[in-house]
């Protein structure tokens, strides 16, 4: 009886996409962390699929289980230790099952995790995941299978991933892999090794694709994609070394968003994580030309302070950003931001604090991602900062930070009143049946009721209500891009 509690509770998040008919055998994925990792378990779906796997929503029923992981604080890696245990309960009632830990945390814990948690058979890298068919054999003997090698040119540009709970409508398309920027907090470049672009024909291809089966939205993913730099593969920090002909035909990430855009003028572009230090004037020039690139920039900060800034080997202080951010209102006036912040990292006081606040202030973000510095193991900052700020403190800071952005995501969305806005619809509201959920171009969440209109159209809609985080309104007409 118990265990079939354990069981009804434990579909989590499975990701699922269409069956093939002659695949017999069951995956059940789960990601965690960032859009990256959801697009690269769409990867492991599709070389799965053609080694005979489909996706199940049923943990019990699966052959294999993978989970894709996140390092980034330590609470992340706490909820997968989490679903390890519930897979060990299911394993109880499904003995053959296999485990798998793909992702960030396998990188960063490799052979330990064998070690550690006697469930998992499997323990597969970021740039590892062409390995897999292999590494199954190796289970499939009996064997545990590890594969954690970083790449210096993987960037599986020649998988069309298997698109997992799509909505049909908006879809990822990874352009860079990895990070050189060595934030001291950042556990991202262990993890995922160094950069490298990916070659920007692949790109137009798997877009094309996308078209083809009706999409309407792209984001261009990666770790920092203003850093793109495609001149015939390779990691960036090679490019020095690269042959005249190359340099002089290499493609940076604005001549790569305006071919896009250019290339597709139907569909919607939006694009993450844009770090201010790599951000080019040229990026907000093509935003201004092009319509169809979304008017968003996601633009993490972390503190408002300088000093803080510099102890994160930041590459810009507070005033430059503020530049930034002022020439990307000046070129592009409804362009909105958001941000990523870290509060309480290693010697931030009261006055940093104050200069984070202010800093808001002063940009007010339309919404953002807030969070508590959490230490982690092998950074520079682990290494050599101590993580003096209490927990209490950190709270409290945490609590001030959020209370401020939720008063500018306030003022945001109440500019919005009376004005007509373009949404693309991606699904149902998730509050009412009878409305529509979509975005406009500044990201921000509309809903609506449905009336005739369906999900993938482009809709004008006129905001009569809004909450901190929604707009709230009525369609009026299809839009021009529909
Ligand atoms: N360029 C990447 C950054 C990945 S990390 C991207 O934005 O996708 C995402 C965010 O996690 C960072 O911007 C930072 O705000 C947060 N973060 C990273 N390491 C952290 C740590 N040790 N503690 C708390 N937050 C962290
Ligand atoms: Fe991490 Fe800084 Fe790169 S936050 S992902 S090291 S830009």
């Amino acid at each position: 009886m118990e265990e079939k509690i354990i069981v009804e509770k434990n579909q989590g998040n499975a990701l699922v996409t269409e069956n093939i008919k002659e695949n017999t055998k069951k995956l059940y994925i789960e990601s965690y962390g960032c859009q990256m990792n959801l697009n690269d378990s769409e990867i492991v779906a599709s070389i799965l699929s053609k080694q005979g796997f489909n996706t199940t929503s049923k943990l019990h029923e699966a052959d294999l289980v993978l989970v894709n992981t996140c390092s980034i604080r330590e609470k992340a890696e706490l909820t997968i230790r989490k679903r390890l245990q519930k897979y060990n309960a299911v394993k109880k009632i499904n003995p053959t099952m296999k485990v798998g830990v793909l992702g960030c945390m396998a990188e960063r814990l490799k052979e330990k995790f064998l070690e550690e948690e006697k469930i998992v058979d499997l323990v597969v890298g970021p740039d590892a995941y062409r390995d897999l068919p292999n590494l199954l054999k190796e289970i499939d003997a009996g064997r545990d299978a590890i594969n954690v090698i970083l790449s210096k040119d993987e960037t599986y540009g020649d998988v069309s991933p298997v698109r997992l709970n799509s909505n049909g409508v908006s879809a990822f398309v990874s352009i860079t892999r990895g990070c050189d920027n060595m934030c001291t907090f950042c556990v991202v470049p262990f993890t995922r090794g160094r950069e490298r672009s990916r070659d920007p024909q692949s790109i137009i291809k798997e877009i094309q694709e996308l078209v083809d089966k009706n999409y309407k939205e792209i984001t261009l993913l990666g770790q920092n994609v203003d850093s793109f730099l495609w001149f015939g593969g390779g990691l960036k920090k090679d490019f020095k070394k690269a042959t005249d002909i190359a340099k002089a035909t290499a493609v940076d990430f604005a001549q790569l968003l305006d071919m896009c855009a250019a290339t597709f003028p139907k569909m919607r572009f939006r694009f993450s994580t844009s770090n201010p230090q790599d951000m080019s004037l040229d990026v907000i020039h093509v935003m201004e030309k092009q319509p169809n690139v979304c008017r968003h920039m996601h633009l993490p900060v972390q503190s408002g302070s300088t000093k803080i800034l510099k102890a994160m080997n930041r590459q810009h202080t507070r005033e430059e950003y503020l530049e930034l951010v002022n020439n990307i209102k000046n070129i592009v006036p409804d362009c909105s931001f958001s941000q990523d912040m870290i509060i309480g990292f290693c010697d931030e006081t009261e006055q940093d604090h104050q200069d984070t606040l202010s800093l808001m202030e002063e940009v007010k973000y339309d919404f953002g991602y807030m969070f508590s510095y959490s230490e982690r193991p092998g950074t520079l900052a682990a290494k050599k900062s101590d993580d003096n700020v209490p927990d209490e403190v950190k709270k409290r800071r945490l609590t001030e930070v959020i209370a401020q952005q939720r008063k500018h995501s306030e003022h945001r969305t109440k500019a919005f009143l009376g004005k007509t806005v373009e949404v693309l619809i991606e699904g149902q509201s998730k509050k009412a049946d009878s409305h529509w959920k979509g975005r406009n171009p500044q990201n921000t969440v509309v809903v609506f009721p449905k009336e005739n209109y369906k999900i993938g159209d482009f809709v004008n809609v006129k905001v009569n209500d809004c909450t901190s985080a929604t707009l709230i309104g009525e369609a009026l007409n299809y839009s021009k891009n529909n």
